[in-house]
């Protein structure tokens, strides 16, 4: 059935005048080498082929005659005297030449991982439709630690997730490998995730215990050819919890002790362990500060544990206090520029795209511009829990494109670095950086609660590979091998993903307004809750609309926030008259009759925005219905009725804030649009 299970390893065959040039170039195919990983390799590629050709394929372990694709290590490609590309350890290229009257087609890498990551970039070259007569590329990741982050609880209960329950079957580990790892494994090798931390951010110290490293060790051996490393989330108190002392104070030597003991326990059961993720001192959770120590002190504590096995430890800048009563936006800069340079090599401080949380838009978070001497890592939340959950297609590749181009600082000589460069700079780039995505994946037969979100993870990897692609190219290569490559049905479905994100912002929280959702779970509208015992989980304190205006003042007159950016950007956010639209309600509190570039008063603008983001979603839905021909029946219903959905929703949230806005400010609705009822 076309549930949506294969994601981007459909393997549909290729197009009529595709597939005899494939056939005729590719007559006969080795993949040389010996490791699992390789072996991983020569299964994908006859899979792939298999499909893609339409015949039986077998991948053979010596080059033989004929045209034919040969795959390996440029060592073990050696007799072919082959010039090195500069793959770098992951990287590989693909070329082909003429050799004897035939046709070489050569996947060369310096590792074992390089080729299978090459195997993969040939059948997506394939699938995307392209001819491989000629081809000659090279491709490499930008950043070293490209993560998955599951926020899976022990009971599989998944925190913001809308696909189902978690994948990992705690109770049928040790001794049941489901096939479904092994899928999971396959679908990130494909697209260069080469991490996943397993378990929730508010983490229970109980994983950290034999009997749950016994059931993560399997996870990690069926992970390990396909070149992803296992992390885990450690709670800072597991000292206390799980180890019978009676603090956790990192300047404990008792405490100090325990966590080196726990790392060298940890690698007995997984010998290629990655690290911990650490939430600490953030909505509750137990760290450093608890003991008047900083977050220094905490990472730094645990880096030392893992060093000794190569071990890293990320640990999130996504800190705010209950007891703050200053701008929240501002906290994250406030808590860790203070301690730049004093963070161990192998501790990478992972931060939010934006300093809120993962709102539709906001603008990036002052801390990738905020140090010099500290390796940060992206953190994205490819699980839609501020963007209508799983219903709503968000294509999320332009919001993160939109963040990592983003101009962030500029040096002495002038020159403008995006959140891209702070993220990968130094001498070593690849070496010191990292992206981390909040997974969507549950055990949903689609894996992420609906087929438009599987596009969301796969731009996760992409980006995370080569922050520099665009958000379009990326669009284009999803569609393409999970649904056709087609033109015809591959321009009007990308240009309906390339919008599908401002449409949201647009029915949700125009013009730079955020965390307007309903608190708690987060989805459908709820600007007018003001009554929980956090000012900082009530969307009012966020608007703070009244009948005179609306918005959160972090100019120099407010709380000051743009002030934690570069000197141009203070300079540009400072003013509403130079802030761009976007941002505008970010940065200023504004009198509702302000007047906007576009003419409208600030109030009119609102409610165009709003009415935007409804008539887009009217013109997705139309864009999908016409699509019909190009799409199985399945699938083609299921993301029709999503749509529907979708559009309900888009009018509720519209109605729900402009009444709500209304009736705060008094005001009626400008001429020719809807009354909510
Ligand atoms: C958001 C989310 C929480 C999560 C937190 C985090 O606030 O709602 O569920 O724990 O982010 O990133 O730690």
């Amino acid at each position: 059935a076309e549930d949506g299970y294969d994601l981007w390893l459909r393997y549909e065959q290729a197009s009529e005048d595709l597939r005899p040039d494939y056939r005729k170039q590719i007559s006969a195919i080795a993949i040389l080498g010996d490791s699992p990983t390789i072996a991983a390799a020569r299964q994908e590629m006859a899979t792939g082929l298999a499909g893609i050709l339409d015949k039986t394929v077998t991948v053979g372990t010596s080059v033989p005659r004929g045209n034919t694709l040969v795959a390996g290590t440029y060592d073990a490609l050696s007799d072919l005297d082959l010039d090195r590309a500069d793959v770098g350890p992951e990287g590989y290229a693909i070329t082909q030449m003429r050799r004897d009257g035939r046709i070489l087609t050569i996947i060369a890498a310096d590792s074992d991982i390089g080729v299978l990551y090459g195997t993969f970039g040939l059948l997506q070259h394939m699938l995307q439709g392209e001819p491989i007569a000629g081809i000659d590329l090279v491709s490499r990741p930008a950043t070293q630690h490209r993560l998955l982050n599951h926020w899976d609880n022990l009971d599989r209960y998944v925190e913001r997730g809308y696909a189902g329950q978690s994948l990992w079957d705690w109770h049928k580990l040790p001794d049941y490998r489901d096939p479904r790892y092994t899928d999971y494994a396959r679908a990130n090798a494909a697209i260069g995730v080469n991490g996943t931390s397993l378990t929730n951010v508010n983490a229970n110290a109980e994983v950290l215990t034999p009997q749950y490293l016994e059931k993560a060790a399997p996870l990690a051996d069926v992970f390990r050819p396909y070149g992803i490393k296992v992390y885990l989330t450690a709670r800072f108190s597991a000292p206390i919890e799980i180890g019978g002392l009676d603090t956790a104070d990192p300047s404990n030597e008792e405490v100090q002790a325990w966590w080196e003991a726990k790392a060298e326990e940890i690698y007995n059961y997984i010998p290629d362990f990655g690290g911990f993720l650490v939430k600490a001192n953030s909505e509750g959770q137990p760290g450093p500060q608890d003991y008047d120590r900083n977050h220094a002190d905490g990472a730094n504590m645990l880096a030392d544990a893992v060093a000794p096995h190569g071990g890293i430890v990320m640990w999130r800048a996504f800190v705010y206090a209950a007891d703050e009563t200053q701008d929240r936006a501002k906290q994250a800069w406030e808590e860790f520029v203070p301690f730049d340079g004093q963070f161990r090599d192998n501790v990478l401080i992972q931060v939010k795209n934006g300093p809120i949380d993962f709102q539709p838009r906001e603008p990036f978070s002052p801390l990738f511009a905020g140090v010099e001497d500290t390796k940060l890592m992206m953190e994205f939340q490819i699980t839609k829990e501020y963007l209508g959950f799983a219903t709503h297609l968000a294509y999320l590749g332009t919001m993160w494109e939109e963040t990592l181009d983003a101009p962030a600082q500029r040096t002495e000589e002038g020159e403008t670095l995006t959140v891209t460069d702070m993220m990968v700079s130094g001498n070593d780039a690849y070496t010191v950086s990292g992206m981390a995505g909040v997974a969507n994946i549950g055990t949903d037969r689609n894996w992420s609660g609906s087929i438009f979100d599987q596009a969301n993870w796969y731009a996760f990897g992409r980006l995370a590979w080569d922050p520099a692609l665009d958000a379009e190219t990326v669009a284009r290569e999803w569609a393409a091998m999970t649904f056709t490559p087609d033109r015809a049905f591959l321009d009007p479905v990308v240009a309906m993903m390339m919008g599908s994100r401002e449409a949201v912002v647009d029915y949700m929280t125009p013009l730079g307004l955020h965390h307007l959702m309903d608190t708690g779970h987060h989805y459908g509208p709820g600007p007018w809750v003001d009554d929980l015992d956090r000012p900082d989980w009530n969307p009012a304190y966020y608007h703070k609309a009244d009948e005179d205006g609306i918005g959160f003042d972090r100019s120099s007159s407010g709380s000051d926030a743009v002030s934690q950016y570069a000197g141009f950007l203070r300079e540009e956010w400072d003013d509403p008259e130079t802030t761009p639209d976007e941002l505008l309600l970010w940065f200023h509190h504004l009198s509702w009759d302000y007047e906007m570039r576009s003419g409208r008063t600030l109030w009119e603008e609102i409610v165009h925005h709003y009415q935007r983001g409804v008539d887009e979603v009217e013109a997705m839905r139309e864009t999908w219905d016409g699509m019909a021909p190009y799409v199985d029946a399945e699938r083609h219903a299921q993301i029709a009725d999503f749509l529907a959905i979708q559009e309900k929703e888009a009018r509720w949230w519209r109605n729900a804030c402009l009444a709500y806005f209304m009736e705060v400010s008094g005001r009626d609705l400008p001429d020719g649009y809807e009354a909510p009822p």
